[in-house]
């Protein structure tokens, strides 16, 4: 059954949630894609299912657990969130944005938000890790419709959406943990489908250098609110036509897997920017 999760009664429901899981809100959430799951080994803290979250749709496709964590990784304080809820589910922006207007509703300042996406700069590898500098929404939705139109703030500036400092220190972290950064756009599209090799000759020329189905509508409701974003796509596999082979959810997950372990220590590292000043001294 469609799942509905749209109502102000759910978010404000949601969020005395979260103030009951912890009356301060984490400075950072991390939103976990496919290729990020081993940012759950370094994490110490309480999962609770989103079933338990009033309102909160629950992520269906293999790979996104579904869970939300209150806890710490190393000394920073985070919110995991261990999955998401795409817009191809139900076709509904207003179960993909749930969860971000729920965190920023909350009072979380800082969101980082991983995915994995096609790669579609052929210079580049399978399993790269890129830092978004900037997106191309090409989902034929803008989320923030779903909010309704309320003031001349709905009209949201998104010439700085992925923050310039954010982008700084992820690279830094990046090369604490001895892994090469590509940066680069993002261009979302709806999916479910993957693309053809005539979308993805068009998407390079209109300068994306990855591909994916998610972060775009959080990221741009989560500007809408004035958090500080940043994004990392895991590239999973070349985009359509750049392999000899098929694109696969499997190829997505596998590679995802296999890189899972370096890409979180960069997450891990950039996290410790977060934790609180040492008391004294
Ligand atoms: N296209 C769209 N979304 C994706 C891809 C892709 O090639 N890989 C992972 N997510």
């Amino acid at each position: 059954m469609a799942h509905k999760a749209t109502g102000h009664k759910e978010l404000r429901q949601a969020v005395a949630f979260c103030r009951r899981m912890s009356a301060e809100p984490p400075p950072l959430a991390i939103v976990l894609g496919s290729g990020f799951g081993g940012v759950m080994e370094a994490f110490e803290g309480k999962w609770v299912e989103t079933d338990q979250i009033p309102g909160c749709p629950r992520p269906k496709v293999p790979g996104h657990a579904g869970r939300w964590g209150w806890g710490r990784l190393g000394k920073a304080p985070v919110l995991l969130l261990s999955g998401r809820v795409h817009y191809y589910e139900q076709g509904s922006m207003a179960e993909a944005i749930f969860a971000t207007r729920v965190l920023a509703e909350y009072g979380v300042q800082n969101l980082l938000l991983t995915n994995a996406a096609g790669c579609i700069n052929a210079r580049w590898r399978c399993g790269d890790l890129m830092v978004v500098r900037d997106h191309i929404n090409f989902m034929g939705a803008n989320p923030l419709c779903e909010m309704g139109w309320k003031s001349f703030a709905d009209f949201v500036d998104l010439s700085a959406t992925y923050d310039a400092e954010l982008r700084k220190w992820l690279h830094a972290s990046a090369l604490k943990a001895g892994l090469k950064l590509r940066e680069g756009v993002y261009l979302a599209v709806s999916g479910p489908s993957y693309e053809t090799p005539a979308e993805i000759r068009a998407f390079e020329r209109l300068g994306a250098q990855a591909v994916g189905m998610s972060t775009v509508p959080e990221a741009i409701v989560a500007r809408r609110y004035g958090l500080r974003v940043a994004a990392l796509s895991c590239l999973t596999n070349m985009a359509a036509g750049l392999a000899k082979t098929a694109i696969s959810h499997e190829e997505v997950i596998t590679t995802g897997k296999r890189n899972s372990q370096q890409n979180s220590e960069v997450i891990r590292i950039f996290a410790q920017k977060f934790a609180p000043a040492p008391k004294g001294g």
